[in-house]
């Protein structure tokens, strides 16, 4: 488990945000006791980015009011509340959540921080009878995740909790899955999660950076230390550091990582085994997290395997001007469901010689993911199974887990990788063509060799390694740390 602390001063919280949350079936009730044509009062928490887009979804939901907004960055805030002001909307202004979620006359929050405080802030609100959307991906490690699946379960039929995947919403890929289980082209053999983006330096500081002015680093930090900036651009670039993010497996990987999971049927339990490998390759900046990352996921006889393909190269020669990496089967940012007849490349199905069948799906990314937030307040209960917050869980869990084992890596050479996945055809295929790109790029690999993690043994019940690595393993899945006041909280 990770290190939390506890303190006299957490008790008295943990107390009063679990009397807060029982009392606060305000938000049970809300469906029951309010009248059908009152707001949802609702509060957006960090909003430099992703956030001001759920503040522009937020506004055109009938019936929804913003009546409160959360950001470290008073620039930020200043921002969205003039923005807010221009169309007659007055907001309150927090900078701290935990002062934020102790509002009575707030409903609901939606969360869209840096990933390293997504539960933390998350388990606040439900402990204090928010109802919440959070952002993919919804934990930074297995342990935070399995709290907010255990906290969804308490609080249902009281609270909301829904994760921030859109394409759960997404009317293409419901029918996409219902197509696969007509079993027209037969069973899934491989599903393929793909992240084809390509990603420019983020710099290297000479030392250690202030950060902007306007921010207040000690509840931007949150749980974590107050580590020294090593980063130019303060906001976002995060992501590459283990710290705060989790590459872009865990950035866009959720998502594509979650709609594989659909062509699986949904598995409830996590991978008996994962194998990652890859490297930062091409140039020496502040991240620390790997730009070209291959994993593959054995989730046992039953179920077919899931790879995830992530590439952050451009197409040839360091040169950004030549557009991004070759897709494969026209797909970039995406999913391809390969089956026994045929194959489905995001929104349409083919057969074996890739001749489009005919079938199409109608993806539109899910844009209604946010009004079926507002719906299942409403209407006191999740209105789609596709919300539920252990599917946000389960493809962060997967992105977690390909990560544990690429930290643990070490250089090999391309044969001993080729070697490591031969025993599946689409898998070897696929490191060829990781190559191919490296190669177009004159990327040495001699130089600068894949950093190879071991196949993992995971144990899906107790969330934990087993076999030969499981000591490392577990080591880096428990090494987040909590600082005293940013534990997370207990619902009940
Ligand atoms: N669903 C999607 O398609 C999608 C798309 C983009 C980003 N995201 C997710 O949204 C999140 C935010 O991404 P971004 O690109 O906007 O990042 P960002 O770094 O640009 O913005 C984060 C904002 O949160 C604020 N913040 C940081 N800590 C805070 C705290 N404790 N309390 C309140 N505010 C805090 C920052 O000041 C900043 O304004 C990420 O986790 C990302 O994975 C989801």
């Amino acid at each position: 488990m990770p290190r939390t602390t506890t303190s006299e001063y957490t008790r008295r919280r943990l107390i009063k945000r679990t009397l807060l949350a029982s009392a606060g079936l305000s938000a049970r009730m809300w469906a029951e006791t309010q009248n059908a044509n009152s707001d949802v009062r609702i509060a957006v928490i960090g909003f430099n980015s992703k956030g001001a887009g759920h503040i522009q979804s937020l506004l055109k939901i009938k019936g929804v009011r913003i009546v409160a907004l959360c950001d470290v960055d008073s620039a930020v805030m200043d921002k969205q509340v003039a923005l807010l002001k221009g169309r007659n909307i007055e907001v309150k202004k927090y900078s701290d959540y935990r002062k934020l979620v102790e509002d009575p006359e707030i409903d609901a929050v939606t969360i869209a921080t840096p990933n390293h405080t997504h539960t933390v802030i998350a388990l606040a609100a439900l402990a204090a009878g928010k109802h919440v959307y959070v952002e993919k991906p919804v934990c930074h490690n297995l342990h935070e995740g399995a709290m907010l699946v255990e906290a969804g379960k308490k609080v249902s039929g009281k609270l909301i909790l829904q994760h921030g995947m859109q394409r759960r919403s997404d009317p293409g890929w419901n029918a996409a899955e219902a197509y696969l289980k007509t079993g027209a082209i037969g069973k899934t053999v491989l599903s393929r999660a793909m992240n084809f983006r390509a990603r420019q330096s983020i710099g290297t500081v000479a030392g250690p950076v202030s950060p902007p002015a306007t921010v207040d680093y000690n509840l931007w930090c949150g749980p974590r230390e107050m580590a020294p900036v090593m980063r130019e651009q303060f906001h976002y670039d995060w992501h590459w550091q283990w710290a705060y993010g989790n590459g872009d497996i865990g950035n866009n990987g959720p998502h594509q990582l979650d709609v594989a999971r659909r062509a699986l049927g949904n598995p409830v339990e996590l991978p008996l085994r994962v194998i990652s490998f890859g490297r930062r390759w091409g140039y020496t900046d502040n991240g620390q997290t790997p730009n070209n990352q291959f994993a593959l996921f054995d989730y046992g006889k039953d179920v077919a395997p899931l790879l995830f393909d992530n590439r952050g190269l451009p197409r040839a020669d360091m040169n950004w001007q030549k557009g991004w990496e070759p897709d494969y089967k026209g797909v970039r940012i995406g999913n391809v469901y390969h089956c026994e007849g045929g194959y489905i490349a995001e929104s349409k199905a083919y057969d074996l010689d890739g001749k489009w069948n005919g079938v199409k799906f109608p993806l539109n990314d899910g844009s209604e993911h946010m009004s079926n937030f507002i719906a299942s307040i409403r209407s006191g209960k999740q209105i789609h199974d596709n919300l539920d917050i252990s599917h946000g869980f389960q493809a962060a869990a997967l992105a977690h887990m390909a990560n544990i084992s690429y930290r643990i890596g070490r250089e090999a050479s391309v044969d001993v990788v080729r070697e490591r996945v031969s025993g599946n055809a689409l898998a070897l295929e696929t490191v060829g063509n990781f190559v191919t790109n490296l190669a177009a790029n004159k990327i040495d690999l001699t130089a600068a060799p894949p950093v190879l993690g071991p196949f993992l043994e995971f144990n899906p019940r107790t969330l934990k390694f087993e076999g030969e690595f499981a000591v490392e393993a577990n080591a880096i899945a428990e090494s987040d740390t909590y600082r005293k006041g940013f534990e997370l909280s207990m619902v009940s």
